[in-house]
This record gives structure tokens, C-alpha cells and sequence, in this order.
């Protein structure tokens, strides 16, 4: 059977990951977490981009070689995918032998066929988005749009991929299949194809971009960067050996609005299209984060250090955040503020604190286990038959990719589970003698414990650290699968629970 494969973009190696690369990998992580859970088996691809003039800009500002600083940088990115609990299989370097030998093989291949040719460009290059403009985007005062940066004009003898060829088959593809998730973006693509795609310039020579993969067929020259990183999707599953099927076509790739059009969504499809390579099934597409109501890039020089952030606040703490506040495609802010909001009114006031109090009351009043949960009225019947709802439309969320309404209908189900206690209050039953209050006790306790187990399986994919250990303070292993596990059980019946735990200790503020 072949597995469920997905991918990040793969970020260039020029300086340290900033919080937009590591919202990508903590969303791809979550899809995998998600497709786990539900039974598949995964494999997961991220890496970086180590080519291009980009690298070659940074290293030079910083007085070093491209070598030197992206195996300076690459650690970091590998450091990054740890302490944010990614769950990636592999991790790739386009230095590696591996992926060159593959994108050389491809450009040998595509030059035999006459599918590469050598022709003069003369035309404008952004060095920021390693992309090629077009006159027609300039702005009325005739400077470029800001995504770009600094833009450079070219004259020069390069190779070229016949795109142009491709063009009608994609349009047809793209008009067939569902490739573009959010389905808004596919429209852009096909609006993008609305005017004829010029062939696309594949190498730079090496007097003026010394830094990449070399042309197998003339030597003088690299190749262009996109057309070496993107191969890197398959580069990394084997191509060309048997194990390529095990993977390929690949699910999703997980990438940023900025690099669909066209990289993703047109170089790629049509470079695998000239291979013989079925096309990826799907791209999912995220939207930005904004500091302060700017993009943040390595470029602008704003940003968080998403390392630093989990060091301070946990791992599991701003997967959460990132998670809950972007809805999947669309752009948002990221502020501390809004961060230690969510981090105290979701996570240690609402999550937190139905743990420590389920954990006291358990230690103090069963201390050989949790006993049966006999009574069943009204509120025991309300808490049942929400989670039964919350089941159901969570797991539709996390099919849609709906992760954010996902986590907010998970915390409203945990909500209302300390909305329980407070009306059963075991804190009050447990000092009356009646037996009839005792029953009462033990079954909110039974039934806070299983609210909590239930609605902790739909917390793994977001925050897995977390998830492991309330399965800990549950006497029960880490959930791997979720099948046979969400439907509402006596299975914690004589459970002894852990000792008092805090899960969200609170933040030190500014300056204490
Ligand atoms: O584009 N918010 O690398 P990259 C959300 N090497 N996502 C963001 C972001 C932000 N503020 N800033 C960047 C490249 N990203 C190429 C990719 S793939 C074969 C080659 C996302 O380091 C961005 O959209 O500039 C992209 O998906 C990823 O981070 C890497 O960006
Ligand atoms: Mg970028």
C-alpha cells in the first residue's frame, strides 16, 4: 500500500528559521499527526534550499562562503523540526549527493529528449523570490512590488525548459482535478494561465553564479534554483529506484501563497508532465504570518525566533497558538498578547485546570482507582451527547483542514466538562456521608476522566507532548491509533490516577 507522503517547501538556508517556517512544519505535522492517527501510514519530507543567489548575497554580506554558512544554517532548521515535536521521516539537503544525482539525471534526460534547449534571456530577475518578473508587473511609478525586493535586470546565453509545450495539458489538468487547496487559490492559477507562459530559463552561468547544481551537458553553468529545489520532492523518495512508488505521487505539498504562482503550481506540474511523472495530488496552501501587519521574512528582518518562543513557553503551548489562530489559507497576526491570551484562557485556565482538579479530587477521594460511574442523569446525558456532536464535527474538521475550529470545538467539549464539575461540585459531595452523594462523586469523577481521555485524542496531532503526558496521568499508553478509542467507555474503571501536575505553569510577564 502506498503511503500517505507530505511535504513542507524546503526554506533557504540563508539565516535562522523564523515563526513563518515553523508554522508550515507544525501545520504539515499536524496533517501527519492527523493521517497516523486515523490508520495510514506516513512519511514525511522536509529539508532546505541551499542553492541560489540568495545564498550566495548572505554569505557574501557575512564575509564566508555559501558553504559555510548554510552548514551553519542547516542544523538549525534540523534543531527547529526537534524542539517543535515535528514528526518529520526525513530531512533533506539539496547539497546532498542524493538529490543531485537525481536533478542531474533529469537535466541530462530532458536535454536528450530536446526538451531543454539553449537560447538568450533578457529579462528582469527577483532575487528575493528567486523568481523571474515580468515588465507588466511593474508598479505605475515603474518600481516593483515589495515581495520582490531588489530586482535585477539580465542579458545572458542560458538553457531553457520547453514550459510553453505544457501549457494547454495543464490548463486541462487544473480544470479536471481539484489540485489547489484552498479551492480560491486553483482560481488564481488558472488566471495566471490565461496568458501564454513563457519557457522557463534553467541555468545560470557560473561567472556571474558561481553556487548550485552543475549542468551535466555544459559545465559552464549551474542550474536555476526552483528547477534543482523542487525536484528535491522526489529526489527525496528514491527516484528512480523501486522505492519511489511506495511514496510518489505525493498527497500534499504544504506551502505559502508566495510560491504557487508559479513554481508549484506551473513549473512543477509541467517539469514531472516532461518526465513522465504522475503530478502531485494536492497542494495545500497556507496564508502568512504577520508581526505587526507586516510579512515576516528573513529578508525584512522582522521576526520571532519560534526556537527561543518554545523554550520559553513550551513547544506544545505555540503549536497550539498557531494552530488555533490561523484559519488554514488565509493571513493573521501574531502578537504576545494575543499568544499569552490564548495560552491562559485555553490552556491553563480551561485544559490546566480540569486536569489539576480532576487530579486532586482522585487522589483525595479514590486513591485505589476510580470507581464506576453509576448515576446517569441530566448532566451526565448533556456531557454524553456532546461529546458524541464534538466527535463527530471534529473529525470532519481535521479532514477539511479545518484545524482551528478543530481546537475550538475540542475546548468548548473541555469547557464543558469543568462546567460539569462545577454543577455535580465533587468538592461538596465528597464531604456528605449519604451514599447517594458518594455515587454522585465517584461518577463525576469517572466521567471527568473520561471526558478528558476522549478529548485528549483529539489534542495529539496539535500538541503531542502534552497529549502523552495526560495519557500518563491517566495510566494509559500514548495513543498511536484513534480507532476504538472515541467512543465513551468504562475503560478508566479502577485506573489509579498521577499525582498533581501543572501542565501550563504560568508565564513569567515582562520584567518579573
Ligand atoms: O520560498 N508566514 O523558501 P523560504 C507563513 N526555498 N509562511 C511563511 C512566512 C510567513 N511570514 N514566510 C515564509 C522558499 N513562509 C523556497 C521554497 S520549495 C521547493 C522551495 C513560508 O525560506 C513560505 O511561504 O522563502 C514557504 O512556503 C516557506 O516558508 C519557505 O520559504
Ligand atoms: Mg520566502
Amino acid at each position: 500500500m502506498k503511503n500517505f507522503y507530505i511535504t513542507t517547501a524546503i526554506d533557504y538556508a540563508n539565516g535562522a528559521p523564523h515563526l513563518g517556517h515553523a508554522y508550515e512544519k507544525v501545520l504539515t505535522d499536524v496533517v501527519a499527526r492527523y493521517k497516523r492517527l486515523a490508520g495510514e501510514q506516513v512519511h514525511f519530507l522536509t529539508g532546505i534550499d541551499e542553492h541560489g543567489q540568495k545564498v550566495v548575497q548572505t554569505a557574501a554580506a557575512q564575509g564566508t562562503t555559501p558553504e559555510e554558512l548554510t552548514n551553519r544554517v542547516a542544523p538549525m532548521f534540523v534543531e527547529l523540526c526537534k524542539c517543535l515535536n515535528i514528526s518529520n521521516d526525513d530531512f533533506i539537503r539539496t547539497s546532498e549527493k542524493r538529490h543531485k544525482d537525481v536533478v542531474q539525471a533529469i537535466l541530462q534526460d530532458l536535454h536528450d529528449r530536446g526538451e531543454i534547449y539553449k537560447g538568450t534571456y533578457h529579462g528582469y530577475y527577483s532575487v528575493r523570490q528567486e523568481q523571474f518578473v515580468l515588465e507588466k508587473e511593474r508598479l505605475e511609478d515603474g518600481s516593483w512590488p515589495e515581495l520582490y525586493g531588489e530586482v535585477v535586470e539580465i542579458e545572458e546565453e542560458n538553457y531553457f525548459f520547453q514550459l510553453s509545450k505544457y501549457q494547454d495539458w495543464l490548463i486541462g489538468f487544473l480544470k479536471e482535478n481539484a489540485f489547489v487547496v484552498p479551492a480560491f487559490r486553483q482560481k488564481q492559477v488558472l488566471e495566471f494561465l490565461k496568458e501564454p507562459v513563457n519557457d522557463l530559463c534553467i541555468s545560470r552561468p557560473k561567472s556571474r553564479l558561481p553556487w548550485g547544481i552543475e549542468i551535466p551537458f555544459d559545465t559552464e553553468y549551474v542550474t536555476f534554483v526552483w528547477f534543482d529545489a523542487l525536484i528535491n520532492y522526489i529526489s527525496g523518495v528514491g527516484y528512480g529506484t523501486d522505492k519511489f512508488s511506495e511514496n510518489w505521487p505525493v498527497d500534499y505539498h504544504v506551502i505559502g501563497k508566495d510560491i504557487l504562482v508559479p513554481p508549484h503550481s506551473v513549473y512543477w506540474p509541467c517539469m514531472l508532465k516532461a518526465i513522465g511523472v504522475e503530478p502531485p495530488k494536492a497542494l495545500l496552501v497556507h496564508g502568512w504570518w504577520h508581526l505587526g501587519g507586516q510579512k515576516m521574512s528573513k529578508s525584512t528582518g522582522l521576526k520571532i525566533d519560534p526556537i527561543e518562543f518554545a523554550d520559553t513557553y513550551g513547544a506544545d503551548s505555540l503549536r497550539y497558538f498557531l494552530t488555533r489562530e490561523m484559519n488554514v489559507g488565509q493571513d493573521s497576526d501574531f502578537t504576545l498578547e494575543l499568544f499569552l491570551g490564548r495560552y491562559n484562557a485555553d490552556l491553563a485556565n480551561t485544559l490546566g485546570n480540569l486536569v489539576s482538579r480532576l487530579l486532586n479530587m482522585a487522589g483525595r477521594n479514590c486513591p485505589d482507582g476510580l470507581k464506576a460511574a453509576t448515576v446517569e442523569e441530566n448532566p451526565e446525558q448533556d456531557l454524553k451527547g456532546l461529546w458524541s456532536q464534538t466527535h463527530d464535527v471534529v473529525v470532519q474538521c481535521y479532514e477539511q483542514f479545518q484545524f482551528h475550529l478543530a481546537m475550538e470545538k475540542t475546548f468548548v467539549f473541555i469547557t464543558a466538562l469543568n462546567r460539569y464539575a462545577e454543577i455535580r461540585a465533587p468538592w461538596k459531595l465528597a464531604k456528605s456521608d449519604d451514599p447517594a452523594d458518594q455515587e454522585k462523586l465517584h461518577t463525576t469523577l469517572a466521567n471527568m476522566a473520561e471526558g478528558l481521555r476522549l478529548a485528549n485524542a483529539f489534542l495529539k496531532p496539535v500538541m503531542p507532548e502534552i497529549s502523552d503526558k495526560i495519557c500518563g496521568l491517566l495510566g494509559q499508553p500514548p495513543i498511536e491509533r484513534w480507532d476504538g478509542l472515541l467512543n465513551w467507555s468504562n475503560r478508566l474503571e479502577g485506573q489509579v490516577l498521577g499525582g498533581k501536575t501543572i501542565l501550563f505553569p504560568r508565564p513569567q510577564a515582562e520584567g518579573e
